[in-house]
Order: structure tokens, then sequence, then C-alpha cells
């Protein structure tokens, strides 16, 4: 994964607890900086000695320099330096735009969109960029959020809903503020959600749908779309943080502790081969021979570290990120897979 020092342009203010970071990129970087709607940067600090990765996902359309949407998260150093520290000059590690939460824009297309606090960042960045790819898209928004002023973007929402009109819906859902209709006040749960459904969108005509939120939302309104009908390949999630327990192991195998395996990791072309703990995950343990393996949460959220299992078994603890399709496929999470067999190996080139 590799990181350039980009030098912050501005930092502005969206909300009490919540702010957007401009990136200067100089021209030798354009390229690798160049953005689809959706994609997210992976930022890289180090405090007492210690690398920090946190990603957060780009809020500007496609096209304009690069922007991160950041929120500060309650006892998260990283995200409290962001907000209340970082000023314009200042200069950061950062990796190229990353993710596969990023649509295709098809001249006429239909775009709906559920999403809850933070995770407005990158549906903001697919919405303008949707609605400026052709004269003829639209897009339909259910934005969640407890008050009004933590709402993130809303300036921006509105100048988009101004610019566009009728091509942008845009339904605001307030949990704990009186608001003028009782669909729109209160938690944006699975009856909600099929209230709002069935009295304001247009479902069959919605092409593609992109839900961004923590898990329980996202699981919530994706379960209520299929109960409309709507093919689970044209639901597409992106989850910002995880307040949930980790789920049970997706595989049953058990774990042998003070046992090892022989572990072998193909990333670049390059393959090397490592005895490992069976204890303690892959992408750890692995990381002391091999630093150039991709990774930012390292608590099974971003999909970084994804890589294919062509060898062995392995248990995965949390999977916040990986879609069914990836996981019949083979794909894994790295951070979160303890090698059970005595080989294994794990492809991040597949
Ligand atoms: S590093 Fe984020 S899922 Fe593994």
């Amino acid at each position: 994964m590799a990181f350039h020092t980009l030098a912050v342009a501005d930092v502005e203010r969206l909300c009490d607890d919540a702010v957007a970071v401009r990136f200067v990129v100089p021209d030798g970087l354009r390229d690798a900086f160049t953005f689809r709607p959706g994609r997210y940067l992976t930022l890289r600090t180090v405090r007492d000695g210690v690398e920090e990765r946190r990603s957060y996902s780009i809020c500007a359309p496609a096209g304009a320099s690069p922007r991160v949407g950041v929120r500060r998260v309650t006892g998260g150093l990283f995200s409290e330096w962001l907000v209340d520290r970082l000023a314009p000059g200042d200069e950061l590690d950062v990796a190229p735009p990353a993710g596969g939460f990023t649509p295709d824009i098809a001249p006429g297309s239909h775009h709906g969109m559920i999403a809850a606090g933070s995770g407005i960042t990158p549906v903001l960045s697919i919405a303008a960029s949707v609605l400026a790819a052709h004269p003829d898209t639209q897009v339909t928004l259910i934005y969640a959020n407890r008050r009004t002023d933590t709402v993130m973007f809303a300036e921006e929402l509105a100048d988009l809903k101004n610019a566009h009109g009728p091509r942008l819906q845009l339904v605001h859902v307030l949990s704990r503020e009186p608001t003028a209709a009782e669909i729109v006040g209160g938690r944006l749960d699975g009856d909600r959600l099929r209230r709002l459904l069935v009295a304001l969108v247009d479902v069959p005509d919605v092409d593609q749908w992109w839900l961004c939120g923590p898990h329980g939302m996202t699981t919530g309104a994706r379960a209520v779309l299929l109960e409309h009908g709507v093919s689970p390949d044209r639901v597409h999630r992106e989850l910002f943080y995880v307040d949930e327990p980790p789920p049970e192991l997706v595989r049953a195998e058990p774990v042998v502790e003070g046992a090892t395996s022989e572990v072998t990791v193909v990333l670049d072309g390059r393959v090397t081969t490592l005895t490992l703990p069976r204890g303690e995950p892959i992408l750890d343990s692995a990381q002391a021979v091999r630093g150039d393996l991709p990774f930012a949460c390292k608590g099974g959220v971003c999909g970084t570290c994804r890589a294919k299992l062509t060898h062995g078994e392995v248990a995965m603890r949390r999977n916040f990120a990986l879609e069914d399709d990836e996981l019949a496929a083979g794909f894994v999470l790295t951070c979160q897979s303890r090698p059970t067999t005595d080989a294994v190996t794990v492809d991040f080139d597949s």
C-alpha cells in the first residue's frame, strides 16, 4: 500500500463534531488520486511510535480535488486530532483512493440512497456525481440523523436540491427533533423505512441502491428492500463504524492455541512463506515480515486487507465488509482470519 505525503488545503467545519478535509494533490500524483465517487482514502499517522491508519470516504464529486468527511468518534484519538487540531498546510500520509462502493452511471438511471449520520460522506459523492453525469439521471436520498444540528453537509445537500430540482428527491429523517410530518420523525428502523418507501419512493424505478451507515441500519434497510422485490445484486452497502458485538465465526474449525501453520502470502507478485501462530490473525503476524500488506481498520469493516484463500482453511472472526459472493469465491479478511490448517495460502493479488 503506497502512501504519499499530501498537504491539507482546507478544513471546513460541517457541524459541531465533523469537518471536511481537502487535500492538495501535486501534478505528479494527479492520476494516482483521480477517484470514482464512493471511494475512500486511508490516512496514516505515527503516534508514540505506533502506526495508525483510518479510512475516510471521499465526499467530493468525481473530478474535484479529494476531500474526506471526518466525524469525531468519542475516545478516537485519530478523529479527535483531525476534527479539532488539523489546519491548512499540515501534512498527512494518504494512500490513493480505494473501495468498491462506486456506481456505473448510465444515462437515465435512477439511484436510491439510504444513509445515516456520517454515512452520508460517500453517498454525497455518489449523489453529486450521478446528477452531474447526465441530464436525465435521478437520485432518491433518505438521510437519517438525530437532530438538524448533527446533519453533515446540510448546505451542500440543499445546494444540490436547488441545482437539480425534481431529479433529486431528498428526505431528511430526524429521530430526536420534532418534524412537520410524523413519517420523517423517529428512528429509521425497518417499519419506518417500509412506510417511507410505500409513501414516497417508486421502488421498481430505482436501478441501484446505495446504503451507508452502521451495520444494524444497513442490514435492516437491505432486508426491507429485498422484501420490496429489489434484487440483492442491486443493493450495495458500505459500513462506517460497527457498534455491535462481533458475529460468530463463519467457519467452525477450532483454533488451536500454541500451534503454527505454514502461511504463504502473495502480494505484488512476491511470494513469502512464514511459520505463523494459529492464535493470531494472519495480517498481524505476517506484517512483521511483509510490512507492505494492505490494511486500514483492522476491525473487519473496511475490506482493505481482503485476499483470496487459495489453499488451506482459516477461521474468520468478524466480517462486515465481504458480501456473500466474495465469501463464496474464497475471499477472506486477513485482519480477522486465523489459520486452522497446516498450510494456508492467501493471495492479495487476486
Ligand atoms: S483492515 Fe479493514 S477489514 Fe481488515
